[in-house]
């Protein structure tokens, strides 16, 4: 497909020419909406406007409103020159990002767009990021802040900024591989092949869904535009900083999406565990209780702290059974590791004859080997595919 094809057309009579049904390069824009009603109607005129009239265009809107957004499209979209449908969601699973998976899985075009209802993102630039991914092969072309011509002006204050770039250092640091070539991975706003999304299940928390797709998919081809991040044109952002913690999870279940990283994940909550487990026990014996008394106490708060922390970070898709079941077997584990400590280490010394520290070393190493397969099997069951948490 040629860049011409592709070029923004002239303002007028986009009612003219309804898209052929089955001509190739289709593009479906998936747009999450959450009480967007004083946006859509002009971003539809907007599209409108920049939707190259001869391609095949439909814009899908996965809303998860509770104003009368959906009322708004529907009464819009007759006078649109492509076809708009709206998949209003009973329940939002999975916030903006779950929406956007619904999305992506209802779209049979060969590209998916993904923007935001508000205008933030500039609808002149659908056609220029299919045309680019069209020039240069690539099966990402992600819309970027970050290089030349793009900024972020729209980004209310700089607090936000501040964040933001902070939250992009740390993806980048965390994803060195996956992200190459992507300036912004925070944006979302981007076109995909829908050839190249190819994760069995998709599980984005919150906001990030280039990140959920980059990383599970791993596009092999990438490409970037700039963009100017505009100012909302109605309403205010749905973001919040419950979004920010959710964000951390996210980026803790991407890393530790494979068994090794998993361990490694688990063995550094587990070093962090001594900090609570110090604390406490300095505390009780500060209050007079005996030290073997205080010992077994103080450790049932480092196994708490590491409990708290490997549900969230690691295991949070996983979770099927009841808390206080996990929990419980959780602390027997933790417990068990301590009780067998001893014995394995006595069996190093005494029968294979050797030194008491490289025994006490290779103990832990095992007890760890042993919690960790122990937990992976008895405390948290596999994760289910193909469903998305409720957010
Ligand atoms: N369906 C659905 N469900 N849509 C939602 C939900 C939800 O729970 N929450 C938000 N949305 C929609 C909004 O209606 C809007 O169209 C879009 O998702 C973005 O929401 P905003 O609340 O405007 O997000 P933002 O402007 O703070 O963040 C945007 O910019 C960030 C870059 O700084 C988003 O594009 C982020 O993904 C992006 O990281
Ligand atoms: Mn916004």
């Amino acid at each position: 497909m040629g860049e011409d094809l592709w070029a923004p057309h002239a303002l007028g009579d986009p009612e003219l020419s309804p898209p052929p049904a089955s001509a190739p390069g289709g593009v479906t824009l998936v747009i999450p909406t959450f009480n967007e009603a004083g946006n859509v109607g002009e971003l539809l005129k907007r599209l409108g406007a920049a939707l190259p009239a001869h391609l095949p265009c439909e814009v899908l809107f996965v809303d998860d409103s509770t104003d009368d957004t959906p009322a708004v499209i529907e009464q819009a979209a007759p006078q649109c020159a492509f076809p708009v449908s709206v998949l209003h969601r009973e329940r939002a699973d999975g916030g903006l990002g779950g929406a956007v998976v619904e999305g992506v899985k209802r779209a049979g075009t060969e590209w998916i767009v993904v923007m935001d209802a508000d205008l933030q993102h500039p609808p002149h630039l659908v056609p220029e990021l299919v045309g680019e991914g069209e020039r240069t092969g690539a099966e990402l072309v992600v819309a970027s802040r970050y290089i030349a011509g793009g900024s972020r002006a729209g980004l209310a204050g700089s607090y936000r900024i501040a964040v933001s770039r902070a939250a992009t250092w740390l993806t980048k640091g965390l994803f060195p591989r996956a992200l190459r070539g992507i300036s912004d991975p925070m944006s979302g706003f981007f076109a995909m092949r829908r050839s190249a999304v190819t994760a069995p299940s998709l599980k984005p928390l919150g906001y990030k869904i280039l990140l959920e797709l980059t990383v599970r998919c791993r596009p092999a081809k990438v490409a970037e535009v700039p963009f100017v991040f505009q100012d909302r044109y109605s309403g205010e952002s749905k973001s919040t900083a419950r979004e920010g913690l959710r964000f951390l999870a996210h980026l803790a279940a991407l890393r530790t999406a494979s068994t090794p990283a998993r361990m490694i994940g688990f063995g550094l909550i587990g070093l962090s565990g001594f900090v609570p487990n110090l604390l406490a026990l300095w505390l009780l014996t500060g209050t007079g209780m005996n030290y073997l008394a205080a010992e077994i106490v103080a450790n049932q708060a480092g196994v708490l702290w590491n409990f708290l922390l490997i549900e969230t970070l690691l295991f949070r898709d996983r979770r099927h059974r009841h808390r206080a079941d996990r929990a419980g077997r959780f602390a027997l584990l933790a417990n068990a590791d301590l009780l067998l400590r001893i014995p394995l280490i006595a069996v190093f010394v005494a029968r294979l004859g050797m030194a008491v520290l490289p025994a006490t070393a290779l103990a832990l190493v095992t007890t760890f080997f042993l919690r960790f397969a122990a937990t992976e099997t008895l405390v948290y069951l596999p994760r289910r595919a193909g469903r998305t948490t409720r957010s």
